[in-house]
């Protein structure tokens, strides 16, 4: 744009954007899309007939609906990463659900009070996937990698008033394309953004804290401005404003603008609140740009003040204080709701990931949604943002690999540029055990990757998960990486350490523990790769698989090895695909075991393990098993207690099994408490947990249930927001009479749904159940399932309630505000 355009725009913009706020607008493209599963000529012109396709709010995923079906994307392959050798028939890899093919999305939108002149920008947060988006018959962008966040500047496609123009996006899911369920459609959300010419484009700010103390810390922002004229001059005041609002820092600043270089401002902000898991406080950075006392755009960048250090020898400190990473390695689906994007449910997961203890996510093996990111600022995660599970070599046939040599570039482009700025943001992975990590030049891509984080972000360091622990301690590939992260064999770190420049190890990936809550198998012993005629792995968290290991070895790693970071759970909740060990022809299985909380959000026992370790500020005493096995009185059933104190004693109807302490005769005895000789009788089984000078500190009974005879609902929250989005998830439990769980019912549970809100979905943690999520009725798994209501976007009451054969239904009625 010349310069006497752009004076006669900003002559107009005088007239019509008198309020700062008008002078950005940001808006959410999430209503009235038309879809359809299929491939369609012209599909992206404006006189094509969609009348007939179906009318979707996104995000929206379209193949959560299933059915489940074992032949949808069955894989005949040797998974190398699993140690196996031989081709054989995956059942359930990517869920069993029907993602592949090609999907269209059609919506129509127009540009409020549209000014020539202005700039549109559309921003996909992921497209699943090979995403052609056209505007106006158009072909705007081709993006391929359906994880990643791109934008594009669509200006020049609109139609002149701005008034309805056509958005349309081709998506195509091949076959074989990932080891675990990706989703499908435009699963994440679609913006509109709206700005002068002269305006500070997507992600165009970089905020660092290079100097960060007690007494004051420093703080760099970069803002790029486009479209401004060389060698004109630029204004820019900026505000930093702390938690409640209030400035306490301001520059303004003039400087004449070149084409290549940021405009930088340097700030103090004395007694700054530090951001931490435990503190995490978020400041602002508010920028007005004005050209010639014209204000032309404003622009937030939310950050943290916080000084992130990994030093050899001694491990990771965060604003000083040693700490371990206490994470957990998450898939991006939400259980039932499939991978569609939802704040509240993302909530719910940190919330109940942050009572466990934990303290930050790796985001497995791609980039997250922007929400979640935003959230973990908010409530407290450190982050190591992962980006691949493939590079050139392949793993899946039709994976990344197709795109990485024209892709890998932008891809990380993208990620570093949107996520360099968040204060949760601790660690960049480049990739997960990749196959390139055993080629003689795999080094070499390694660097390359790890050099485009170095270049845009010079502020925080790399790290690669790597499970080829031989090669890659021979072949130069970890030595280079910023900091060595392996993927399980424990038993390896030592070696590493003692091998690798860098004198630190990180549990990049750790443990795959199975199990399957309230199944318990008998007898209990360790094994590893254990399958049973019932599709499930038993809940006293003795089973793994022949790559992976129990719990209690990374507890003791971290506690002994002064060197060691911390580790990532693989994983904090259970997600769609990857069953093992119920991977080869074992249909129906169709979701992971390797979950701490379970698909249907609730937590396993294992849960508690992690709480009793981890959360050092709240007290755990968890029992297990239940005690209801009618048919084995006499026999053998262990118990064991999960909890904080160092001793408990075990009572049975009122005798005593012993007090048992924790030791170091074995990994298990010096985490959990175990009374491996108990005779079933029903009844009454009693923990008393004693601290460390004997004092009686908790109790916890658990009875042996009688018949069913009600159902208990109990929500997360009372209350919802009236946006259309909030969710509330349900815990539907069959009780007895006394308000005991039956943890062996699996009924059949109606739902209904009304008032202000609808039934969204349900899940009952069964990786072998074939219901449906999206319809109102599921079977409950071991006495439990949780079914979840969304709010309507008008205010009143929900009505809830849950039915079955024979029992007393639940109702409840939630707040919707
Ligand atoms: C790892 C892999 C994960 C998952 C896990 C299961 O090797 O990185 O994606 O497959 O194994 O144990």
């Amino acid at each position: 744009m010349n310069y006497k355009k752009l004076l006669f725009f900003l002559i107009v913009l005088n007239i019509h954007c008198s309020h700062a706020q008008d002078i950005r607008k940001s808006i959410l493209l999430n209503k009235n899309w038309k879809f359809s599963k299929g491939d369609f000529k012209d599909a992206n012109q404006i006189g094509f007939n969609d009348k007939k396709w179906e009318t979707v709010s996104i995000p929206h995923d379209w193949a959560i609906y299933g059915p489940f079906d074992e032949n949808n994307d069955v894989q005949k392959v040797a998974i190398t990463q699993n140690l196996e050798k031989e081709a054989k028939r995956q059942t359930g890899r990517t869920g069993g659900l029907p993602y592949m093919g090609i999907g269209w999305y059609r919506n129509t939108f127009s540009v409020p009070n549209y000014q020539k002149g202005q700039r549109v920008s559309l921003i996909f947060d992921g497209a699943m996937s090979e995403a052609h988006v056209s505007v106006n018959g158009k072909e705007a962008i081709f993006w391929p990698y359906g994880y990643n966040s791109f934008h594009i500047d669509v200006t020049d496609l609109l139609n002149a008033d701005g008034q309805k123009n056509l958005l349309s996006v081709r998506l195509e899911n091949k076959e074989q394309s990932s080891r675990w369920y990706p989703g499908a459609g435009l699963y994440r959300n679609v913006h509109l953004v709206i700005t002068n010419p002269i305006h500070v484009p997507v992600w165009g700010t970089y905020i660092t804290t290079p100097y960060v103390a007690k007494d004051y810390a420093s703080v760099r922002l970069e803002t790029k401005v486009e479209n401004v004229p060389n060698k004109t001059e630029i204004r820019i005041e900026t505000n930093i404003l702390d938690k409640n609002g209030k400035v306490v820092a301001t520059k303004n600043d003039i400087r004449k603008m070149n084409h290549s270089e940021p405009f930088v401002q340097n700030f103090t902000v004395n007694n700054p609140a530090l951001w931490s898991p435990e503190t995490p406080t978020l400041y602002k950075a508010v920028s007005k740009v004005y050209l010639k006392d014209q204000l032309v755009d404003t622009y937030t960048t939310p950050f943290g003040i916080r000084d992130i250090k990994f030093i050899a020898d001694k491990g990771f400190f965060l604003n000083g204080q040693l700490r371990k990473f206490q994470g957990v390695c998450n898939h991006h689906d939400l259980g039932p709701l499939g991978a569609a994007i939802n704040v509240a449910a993302l909530r719910r997961q940190l919330t109940m990931l942050k009572d466990m203890g934990c303290d930050a996510i790796r985001t497995a093996h791609n980039m997250p949604a922007p929400e979640l990111v935003a959230l973990c600022d908010e409530m407290g995660f450190m982050m190591m943002i992962e980006p691949f599970d493939e590079w050139d070599k392949a793993k899946c046939k039709n994976g990344y690999h197709r795109f990485f040599a024209e892709w890998a570039e932008k891809d990380m482009i993208n990620m570093l540029h949107h996520y360099r700025n968040n204060a949760s943001v601790i660690l960049w992975s480049i990739g997960n055990e990749v196959p390139t990590q055993c080629s003689p030049e795999g080094y070499k891509v390694a660097k390359f990757l790890q050099d485009i984080c170095h270049r845009e972000d010079p502020s925080r360091l790399v790290t690669c998960g790597m499970d080829q622990v031989t090669c890659v301690l021979e072949n130069g590939f970890a030595n280079m990486i910023d900091i060595p992260g392996f993927n399980y064999r424990v038993n390896r770190y030592e070696e590493a350490f003692s091998k690798l420049s860098q004198n630190m190890v990180l549990g990049s990936e750790t443990t795959s523990t199975v199990s399957s809550r309230g199944i318990y198998k008998f007898p209990v012993e360790k094994k590893a790769d254990a399958i049973y005629p019932d599709h499930q792995s038993s809940s006293y968290d003795f089973e793994y698989c022949s790559w992976s290991n129990l719990p209690d070895l990374d507890f003791a790693m971290a506690d002994d090895k002064e060197w060691t970071l911390g580790q990532f759970v693989w994983t904090g909740f259970d997600y769609l695909g990857e069953p093992s060990p119920y991977s080869i022809n074992a249909w129906p299985n169709h979701s992971s075991m390797f979950g701490i909380i379970d698909l249907a959000s609730i937590p396993k026992d294992r849960y508690y393990l992690y709480r009793s370790v981890w959360n050092k500020n709240a007290e755990t005493l968890h029992v297990l098993p239940h005690w209801n096995w009618e048919g084995k009185e006499g026999d053998i059933v262990p118990v064991f207690a999960y909890t904080n104190y160092p001793t408990a004693e075990l009572f049975v109807n009122g005798k005593s099994y012993g007090k048992q302490t924790k030791n170091n005769t074995t990994p298990q005895n010096r985490y959990r408490l175990m009374w491996m000789d108990v005779k079933y009788e029903p009844g009454e089984v009693k923990v008393v947990a004693y601290d460390k000078d004997g004092n009686k500190k908790a109790e916890k009974i658990i009875r042996t249930a009688g018949k069913a005879h009600h159902l208990e609902l109990v929500p997360d929250r009372t209350e919802m927001q009236a946006d259309g989005t909030d969710l509330v998830y349900i815990n539907v439990r069959m009780v007895d009479k006394d308000g005991n769980l039956c943890p062996n019912d699996q009924s059949l549970v109606n739902f209904s749904a009304g008032g202000a809100g609808n039934y969204k979905a349900s899940a009952n943690g069964d990786a072998t159940c074939l219901d449906l999520f999206h319809l109102p009725k599921m079977h409950l798994f071991n006495g439990q399932l949780t079914a979840i209501v969304q709010a309507a976007e008008k205010a009143g009451k929900l009505s809830f309630e849950a039915k079955a054969s024979g029992v007393k239904s639940g109702k409840i009625a939630l707040d919707v505000k």
